[in-house]
């Protein structure tokens, strides 16, 4: 695991950035695993100040609610429209389709779909509690994209973006851990002190499936960035 710890947020989002730009200028062909949440937020306005030329890239979301219809404004793919695909063109986005009538079947859909994408690149948030996706704790190392419920915890911090904790849905489609860990180079973000303890056992706890994100550790090509204060507990 690379560990790179900047000074502010900003600037970890900055490191990210220039790191997934240098990857994809260049290519012919590339495929980047995206996510949502608070943490990429910066580095997609960077896309778009930028300009970056996504035309010859792939894009595959890491997870989105089960229920939401796509044009739903708390979809993870409203929040990707909103965010970037808007503005800045991707050769092709995908996102499991959180109202699919059999989200089981639509799990393994997604699942062959990534797997014969192929990630080049994966971007990853962390949950409070080290999920990546939304691979809760106990999730088993090797799962495949599937269904999962949301623990208690990830439903109330993602409440701030919805009007009620009882809007926020209660299940997800996410790409496994194992599927994660079939991308070629995985940069996980973290910023904040409320991802310290997450952050300090997935690079210092032997890795254990109570804090998912310490499969990492076994990842070849893992760059993590921090600020000083999601850093802040580390030794
Ligand atoms: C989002 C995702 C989640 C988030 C994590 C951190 O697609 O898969 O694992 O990365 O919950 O969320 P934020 O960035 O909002 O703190």
């Amino acid at each position: 695991m690379n560990v790179l710890v900047a000074k502010t947020a900003n600037d970890a989002e900055r490191i990210a950035y220039t790191l997934i730009k240098e990857r994809i200028s260049g290519k012919h062909d590339f495929v980047l695993g995206l996510a949502t949440g608070s943490t990429p937020v910066g580095m997609y306005q960077m896309f778009k100040q930028d300009a970056l030329d996504c035309s010859h890239v792939t894009s595959v979301n890491l997870d989105e609610y089960i229920g939401l219809s796509p044009e739903h404004p708390q979809s993870y793919n409203r929040f990707m429209k909103d965010r970037l695909f808007d503005e800045v063109p991707f050769k092709q986005s995908h996102l499991p389709q959180g109202d699919a009538p059999d989200p089981q079947a639509e799990a393994a859909r997604y699942e062959d779909l990534v797997r014969k994408l192929g990630v080049d690149l994966q971007l990853l948030g962390i949950g409070e509690n080290g999920h990546i996706a939304f691979n809760e704790p106990g999730t088993a190392l090797d799962a495949k994209t599937h269904v999962t419920e949301l623990t208690e915890s990830t439903r109330e911090a993602n409440r701030r973006f919805f009007d009620r904790l009882e809007d926020v849905p209660t299940h997800a489609i996410t790409m496994g851990l194992d599927t994660i860990m079939n991308a070629r180079e995985i940069v996980l973000v973290a910023t904040g002190e409320r991802k310290a303890e997450a952050v300090q056992h997935m690079i210092e706890s032997v890795p254990t499936v109570d804090w998912p994100a310490t499969i990492l550790q076994a990842h070849p090509g893992v760059t993590v960035v921090l600020d000083g204060a999601a850093a802040s507990r580390c030794a």
